[in-house]
């Protein structure tokens, strides 16, 4: 599982463009409040801060060139947000925004999340479109967007130097995009894909996928990562026997995960699933980097982030649900983005580090789902946060997870196979 808030994340590693010496603001005076940046490409890129402000957050975008003027203002508030142009005497000229969803957690927080906030705008000269956003810098966490007309043109084409102030000199990341759009979350190769896939963006191939996870995908994307194998051919069926059945090795190890194994509350088991581990831990992931998981029928993973890992899941067997949030803060409730997805047998998603990093899994089906996770952090990561957060069901505040195993898949697959052949349970238990 995996924190949006516990941003340490890559993206909070040193800045590696150059700071620009700007000229001050006639509105900004105090030069320790601000965090000063520049859009890597004129007009083009996003944005984002980090910040523990409980009043407000202001980013100005000004012109590259003699005069700084009119300049591009994102102002956030407790209670506001307004996008507008400034002149050289401080007046401001509203820009017409449109509210692109609510709010799940009002503007600028008056008590701050111990993680921070991550604010951010994208500037996009090429569709003429200001977005504002929170959290992960990605077109489904957008909050409000300004559409401008041609005749901004010039003046977007030279937007370059920024500053931000929250009051404490926040760290600023510039991206050198804008947020657009967002990749689909159902992977395929490119001989699946087809032009109406591309028109309507309804998959993607591996090959758009941050680097990390190609590199994952390509190792499980093969045929024979299967539970089908010659071996071995009852794996899966073996599997969900194991899982439903009082007194099998699946069904007690479940259990034992419960906070009292001999009288196990139903709701607290149905969040239970398990975790094999395949091979060992490499050093560039949230734990072991790949894992099986087994997910009886009706069971499901809290909301949870995934720190800030890229991830591939391939679906082995069965069918999982899958809903996305906005972020893991702790006494917040997360807001649902879009629909959920059900993803079959031989389905292939994705997370990146600021795509689809907070979900909740769920198995709706009368079959046991199998699936597996693979995990690695980006090159760019220096971090490397190796526990995920997750909302706890019943006290709805946020706690760490570490990334653990309940075992590894060889002996999972020795007890599968006894169960199998001897039709009863593992004689030893878990
Ligand atoms: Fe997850």
């Amino acid at each position: 599982m995996a924190d949006a808030l516990d941003f340490c994340n890559p993206f909070w590693e040193k800045p590696k463009f150059k700071k620009t010496t700007l000229a001050m603001s006639s509105r900004i005076s105090d030069l320790a409040s601000i965090g000063i940046a520049a859009l890597a490409i004129d007009g083009k890129g996003t944005i984002a801060v980090k910040s523990w402000s409980t009043d407000s957050v202001e980013f100005r975008v000004k012109q590259t060139g003699d005069t700084p003027y009119p300049i591009l203002v994102l102002k956030i508030t407790n209670s506001t947000v307004s996008f507008s142009q400034e002149d050289k005497d401080g007046n401001a000229t509203p820009l017409i925004d449109e509210s692109v969803r609510p709010e799940g957690n009002p503007y600028v927080p008056t008590i701050a999340p111990k993680d921070g906030t991550v604010y951010w705008l994208s500037v996009d000269r090429s569709n003429r479109v200001l977005r504002y956003g929170k959290h992960y810098t990605c077109k489904a966490l957008t909050l409000m967007e300004v559409k401008l007309d041609s005749q901004l043109d010039l003046w977007l084409e030279h937007l370059g130097p920024v500053e931000v102030d929250d009051g404490a000199s926040p760290q600023v990341k510039i991206s050198r995009l804008p947020v657009i759009v967002d990749l689909p979350p159902t992977v395929v190769t490119n001989e699946e894909v087809s032009l109406r896939d591309l028109s309507l963006r309804r998959v993607t191939t591996w090959a758009n996928l941050p680097e990390a996870c190609q590199k994952l995908y390509h190792n499980v994307a093969g045929k024979n990562v299967t539970l089908e194998s010659p071996d071995f051919e009852g794996f899966a069926d073996a599997i969900h026997k194991s899982v439903t059945t009082e007194g099998y090795w699946g069904h007690s190890k479940l259990k034992s995960k419960c906070k009292d194994p001999n009288n196990v509350e139903i709701d607290e088991f149905r969040h239970k699933y398990l975790r094999i581990t395949i091979g060992s831990h490499t050093g560039n992931s949230p734990g072991i980097p790949y894992v099986m998981e087994v997910w009886p029928p009706r069971h499901r993973s809290p909301i949870h982030d995934h720190g800030n890992a890229c991830a591939v899941i391939r679906i082995l067997s069965g069918a999982i649900q899958c809903t996305w949030y906005d972020a893991v803060i702790g006494g917040a409730e997360p807001t649902k983005l879009g629909e959920p997805v059900v993803l079959k047998k031989d389905k292939i998603t994705w997370i990146g580090d600021n795509q689809y990093q907070v979900h909740a899994l769920e198995n709706t089906k009368e079959e046991t789902c199998v699936t597996l996770q693979c995990y690695a952090f980006t090159d760019d990561n220096n971090l490397h946060v190796e526990k995920f957060q997750y909302i706890d069901a019943k006290s709805k505040d946020k706690a760490p997870f570490t990334p653990n195993s309940d075992c590894t898949f060889e002996d999972f697959y020795t007890y599968m196979k006894w169960e199998w052949d001897n039709k009863g349970p593992y004689p030893t238990g878990p």
